[in-house]
């Protein structure tokens, strides 16, 4: 199963993508994720990514699809995998196809959550307080929707016309959204 989660800044993908992952048995893979670690690593993309990110606008294209090949061609790849926060734009959607056809591996399903922005502020807000992550700030989060609407949202459309795409409510109890991404997964 090879599955792109798409949704706003704090729709849930993070929350069910962990939960898919024990599901269906493969790996993991979140954008932010890794890009965190570069920048907990200290290492040069880190540095470079730190305030792009703070201020919640998007990493280059370039540094992202980098990143993705070099995850991509792990071995532990193989049987799938659930993809979370990328495609973020459709040039990153074009260019995941592209290489997802070379390695002849296309995408199976897209499943975007769907949750109303003051739910998302205030889900945001919560997490600001309990984990304190740097682009949790009002400010950012602002930016963040801005960017999402803006950029993100035309990726649904792509995944829309390739008929790949289920759209689940992702207001509810983490129990239930995430039988409605099964539900999805299972139409598509
Ligand atoms: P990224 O880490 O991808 O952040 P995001 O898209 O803003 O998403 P979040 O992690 O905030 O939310 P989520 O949808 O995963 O929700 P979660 O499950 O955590 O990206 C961060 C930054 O990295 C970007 O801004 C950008 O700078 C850069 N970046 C990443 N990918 C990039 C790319 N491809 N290109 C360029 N730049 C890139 O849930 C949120 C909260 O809600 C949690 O507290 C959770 O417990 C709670 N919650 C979840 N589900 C429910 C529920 N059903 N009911 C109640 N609470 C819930």
């Amino acid at each position: 199963m090879r599955l792109v989660l798409l949704g706003a800044p704090g729709s849930g993908k993070g929350t069910q993508a962990a939960r898919l992952k024990e599901h269906l048995q493969v790996p993991h893979v979140s954008t932010g994720d890794l890009l965190r670690a570069e920048v907990k690593a200290g290492s040069p993309l880190g540095l470079q990514a730190q305030e792009v990110m703070a201020r919640g606008e998007l990493v280059s294209d370039a540094i992202l699809l980098g990143m993705l090949e070099d995850r991509l061609s792990r071995d532990d790849m193989a049987r799938g995998f659930i993809l979370d926060g990328y495609p973020r734009n459709l040039a990153q959607a074009a260019a995941l196809d592209a290489l997802l056809e070379r390695i002849g591996q296309p995408i199976d399903a897209a499943v975007q959550l769907e949750v109303d922005n003051e739910l998302l502020i205030e889900r945001l807000a919560g997490r600001a307080q309990a984990e304190g992550r740097a682009d949790d700030n009002p400010e950012s989060v602002r930016k963040r929707l801005q960017v999402y609407d803006e950029q993100t949202a035309p990726v649904i459309g792509h995944y829309g016309a390739a008929g790949k795409l289920g759209v689940v409510d992702g207001v509810g109890t983490l129990d239930e959204v995430f039988g409605r991404i099964l539900a999805a997964i299972d139409r598509s």
